[in-house]
């Protein structure tokens, strides 16, 4: 029999795709002893925004959430997502730093780090491996991510040799993420038959989004094609900008003679008690009907859905909503320039930006921003295929050349973590608290301070009632 297996997305991905991540702990924490029964491949839980979210609007200790998922799903691999050396922002932290976080993240219950790097850049994500390596569980998993994206260099060929290269490294699993859901049925058969042609033995994971309306279609062709795992959302929680419904998914795959290993009563409970969820946050403005409907433009101009929203907001702020249709043409233009990087979080809002300035000044690149100028000295990585010489020169000077290592080798102090720990004095009492602290500094002091304030209170209160 077929085997296919499901992450569940609904309190990470899904969460951060419809609600902007704002879903507290105490809403779930009932449900997670029977999603422990479901019969996951994994629950993907943390990492991506939930670090931040969880400290900047939900007043939680984002570790303190992870090891009480842990603690109520003792069966299920629990998974988070992982930004390589950017871990969960997006300034490129030193190695020590990478290697701490990668530490506590195995040690306060996380299993399967899945490990991407948005321009591909597999130097950026080898420390996390080296890391997920050394504090392994016999249960960890370290995955191999892949940024997908369309352009003239991204053939099959070339993620073949990506896949190649990620198995050589010595990741278990290998996941293509279409973060904006792009990928039409046509290319996931070619790619994924490519790709198990190649490096078959190795399982392959598909994470798509439902954005353009694809992923369905998308999915089954892929699963038809050899992949082993694929991410969905529990229904209420799923499509438009999520993920597809596990629910959906498992019936029509159940018919056609695949193993899923969910168990149908559970699945559908989950889905029960998150509804009247869901329906909370339509009621209070919070999930935007928007975002649950489903938006073909991303095919027509090959550009993620939120990149398209934040130009238009851009565009209107400066009064100038009649150059949108030249910005749009001129976004190929700039990604060309760029040596067609995918168009992931930073890199889509730099393109994007780029693109509205050139037009918005009436020649191409006459002010440059300086996001797109440190791109060019090489300092997010190298680019997927070779960068306009001109305007290389015209940044860092003809004759230079883009740095060759990774920036954090020649700006490495190995002190991070220590000046963390002086800095915080006694408002930190763990590595955890340091580790916040390193990752987002503001939101971590303010949550520290608060959360001594708090203590105190309640001391004061407890002595006076006694
Ligand atoms: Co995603």
């Amino acid at each position: 029999m077929n085997k296919v297996q499901f992450t569940e997305t609904v309190l990470r991905d899904a969460n951060q795709s419809l609600m902007a991540t704002r879903l507290p702990y105490s809403d779930y924490a009932d449900i997670l002893p029977t999603m422990d029964k479901a019969g996951y491949y994994s629950v993907e839980c943390w990492g991506g925004a939930t670090f931040d979210s969880c400290l900047r609007y939900l007043k939680e200790d984002p570790w303190e959430r992870l090891r009480n998922i842990r603690k109520n799903m003792p069966n299920t691999r629990l998974q988070m997502l992982l930004r390589g050396q950017n871990l969960l922002g997006y300034k490129h932290y030193h190695d020590d730093v990478v290697e701490k976080f990668v530490e506590l993240s195995i040690k306060n219950g996380i299993d399967v780090i899945r490990i991407f790097d948005a321009l591909n850049d597999f130097r950026n994500i080898k420390t996390a491996l080296e890391a997920t390596r050394k504090y392994a569980t016999p249960r960890t998993v370290a995955s191999g991510c892949i940024s997908y994206t369309q352009s003239p260099v991204h053939t099959v060929k070339k993620y073949v040799a990506m896949c190649k290269e990620l198995k050589e490294m010595g990741f278990d699993t290998i996941c293509l993420k279409d973060m904006a859901g792009t990928m039409s049925p046509y290319e996931a058969e070619g790619l994924i038959k490519g790709i198990k042609d190649a490096v078959g033995d190795i399982p392959l994971i598909l994470h798509t989004h439902c954005t353009t309306g694809m992923a369905y279609m998308t999915l089954l062709r892929a699963i038809d094609s050899g992949v082993d795992i694929i991410d969905t959302a529990t229904s209420c929680f799923s499509n438009g900008t999520s993920q597809a419904a596990t629910e959906t998914l498992y019936y029509a795959l159940t018919q056609m003679g695949y193993d899923t290993g969910l168990d149908e009563d559970v699945i559908n409970k989950v889905n029960d008690y998150f509804k009247p969820i869901k329906q909370k946050y339509i009621d209070s403005g919070l999930i935007n009907p928007k975002s649950m409907a489903t938006d073909s433009q991303a095919l027509v101009y090959k550009v993620p859905g939120g990149m398209l929203s934040n130009m238009i907001a851009n565009l209107k702020d400066m009064h100038a909503m009649d150059k949108f249709d030249e910005a749009l043409l001129e976004i190929p233009n700039v990604r060309k320039d760029l040596g067609y990087p995918p168009l992931v979080t930073p890199l889509s809002q730099m393109v994007g930006n780029q693109a509205v300035v050139n037009v918005l000044m009436g020649e191409r690149y006459k002010q440059i921003s300086k996001e797109i100028k440190n791109y060019f000295k090489g300092e997010y990585g190298i680019a997927p295929a070779p960068v306009s010489q001109e305007l290389q020169d015209k940044i860092i000077g003809a004759g230079n050349k883009p740095t060759d290592c990774r920036i954090e080798d020649s700006k490495r102090t190995g002190q991070e973590f220590a000046d963390a720990k002086a800095a915080l004095g006694d408002l930190a009492r763990t590595e955890e608290d340091i580790m916040s602290y390193i990752c987002f500094p503001d939101q971590t002091v303010k949550f520290l301070k608060e959360r001594r304030a708090e203590e105190e209170h309640h001391m004061k209160y407890s002595i006076t009632e006694a």
